[in-house]
Formats: structure tokens, sequence, C-alpha cells
């Protein structure tokens, strides 16, 4: 059976893997981002660690850390049952073993339960859910989801991602989003009628590939930004990559 879950999991990828997964440029990292379901990842801690300018929100973010310790801990041997059943749909290329993958994505939530207490007090971690953001509109440049959206397009009807998305696009001047795959590793049946919707309410929407690919087939990003004005959506069309 293929790599399923029966609720939306509280599990961490690293700084490094954001910045592949949505090929974030030096630049990029200056600006100020939203990670919408950020979770226990540690991209916060460490661009905050850096100099970045960084909110998270996740609805977990309601619960402490002994909390949030407590759900890692049940989630981990589920995903890690799974993905040994299911390791033909994962590439073993820069992480070498499920036994790897485990190690890494807890040391990347330990670093999250230690910056944790501090980042909500600093209000970088706020309990907030997509589609309901409490930011004023263009509060952030950049909007990033990873493995929330499309990843969980059995858990998330179509309607979900569209309001999610046109609030992250009021909350933010560009949204990206990582990956356009499903459990099980199959492409996101959401990712074309997204894509046609804000085209036809003038978005500019690409798919951008990037140098990163854990799910198997999964190295593409969506991105989604504002037509400035003067420009069509369709002149930008002409420029997008495939
Ligand atoms: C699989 S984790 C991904 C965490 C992180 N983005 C990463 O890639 O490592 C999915 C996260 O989405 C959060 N989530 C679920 N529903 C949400 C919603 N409506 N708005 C924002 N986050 C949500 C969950 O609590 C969970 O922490």
């Amino acid at each position: 059976m293929a790599f399923e879950l029966k609720q939306i999991v509280p599990w961490g990828r690293s700084f490094q893997e954001y910045v592949d997964m949505f090929a974030l440029s030096e630049d990029d990292l200056t600006k100020p981002i939203l990670g919408c379901g950020d979770g226990p990842a540690g991209f916060n801690a460490e661009l905050t660690r850096r100099g970045g300018t960084v909110v998270s929100v996740d609805p977990i973010y309601a619960f402490g850390a002994e909390e949030i310790r407590r759900r890692i801990d049940e989630t981990f041997d589920e995903v890690m049952r799974q993905t040994r059943q299911n390791e033909h749909e994962f590439v073993w290329d820069h992480i070498r073993s499920v036994g790897e993958l485990g190690k890494m994505r807890m040391a990347v939530m330990r670093d999250f339960l230690e910056d944790f207490p501090q980042g909500r007090s600093d209000g970088r971690y706020l309990p907030q859910s997509a589609p309901t953001l409490d930011f004023p509109d263009d509060s952030f440049s950049l909007a990033l989801s990873s493995h929330l959206l499309f990843l969980y397009s059995g858990h998330l009807d179509l309607k979900f991602h569209i309001e999610a998305i046109a609030e992250l696009c009021r909350v933010s001047e560009e949204v990206r989003i990582f990956p356009l795959l499903q459990l099980g590793a199959t492409p996101s049946l959401h990712v074309e009628p997204v894509t046609e919707h804000f085209r036809a309410a003038s978005y500019e929407v690409k798919r951008v590939h990037v140098p990163y690919e854990f799910q198997r087939g999964g190295n593409q990003m969506l991105k989604i930004r504002k037509v400035e004005q003067g420009l069509t959506a369709d002149t930008l069309d002409g420029a997008a990559e495939g």
C-alpha cells in the first residue's frame, strides 16, 4: 500500500531543505518570510540565527513544547514504518537510508523544540491556520508552504487550496508551494485547477524545477505572484519556465 496518513502530522525539515525546496537565493533570505504550516521544521530557528525575518504559522503552536514533543514521538514510528514499507517512493541520494532520515528529522525537530519557547514569545511562531490568517495585506515578501498544500490533497479539498492560496497571496507578494505531489508520490489533482483559477484571476503562476527531490518525482514548486500593474498575466506567461 502506498504511503498514506490518517491526519496531517507534525514533521520537520531542515533549513537547507527549505532553501533547496524553494530555491531560495541569498536575496530571498533577506526578505520578510511567512512559513505556513511550518510545524516542527528547523527553518525559522536557523534563519533567525542567521539574522533573517521569519514568522511561522501552524495550529500546533497553540500547544506547549512538551505537548508538541509528545505528538512528534507518537508520529515518528508510524512515519518511519511507512517510509520503510514504501522506500521505492523516495530518492535515497542525499539522505541514504531510512535510519539516517530518522536521525536527521529528529535533530531538526529537537532544534525547533529548543527554539520554540523563545520564538513563541518573540511572535515568530503563531498559532494560526490557513485559510484565515491574521496579518494585514502585503505583510511579507515571500510565503512558503512546505508539505501541507498539495501533499495532503486527500485531506484538503480544492476549495481549501484555493482559499488558502488566496489568503497567502493577500498577505505576501509571492507564494511558493512545495511539493506538487501528494502522499504516495503521485501528482496532486489540485495543481492544474489551482493554476487555472489563479491565472484566470490575473496572477502569474509558474511551475519551477528546484534542486531538491526526496519524494520520487517531487522536484518542482509552484510560484504564484500578483501581477504588477501595467503587466498582464498573458505577457508574463510567455516568459514563464516550464
Ligand atoms: C507535514 S508537516 C510539514 C512541516 C514543515 N512545513 C516541513 O515541511 O517540514 C504539516 C504541518 O501542517 C500543519 N497544518 C495542518 N493544517 C494546517 C492549516 N490549516 N494551516 C496551517 N498549518 C496547518 C500541521 O500542524 C503540520 O505541522
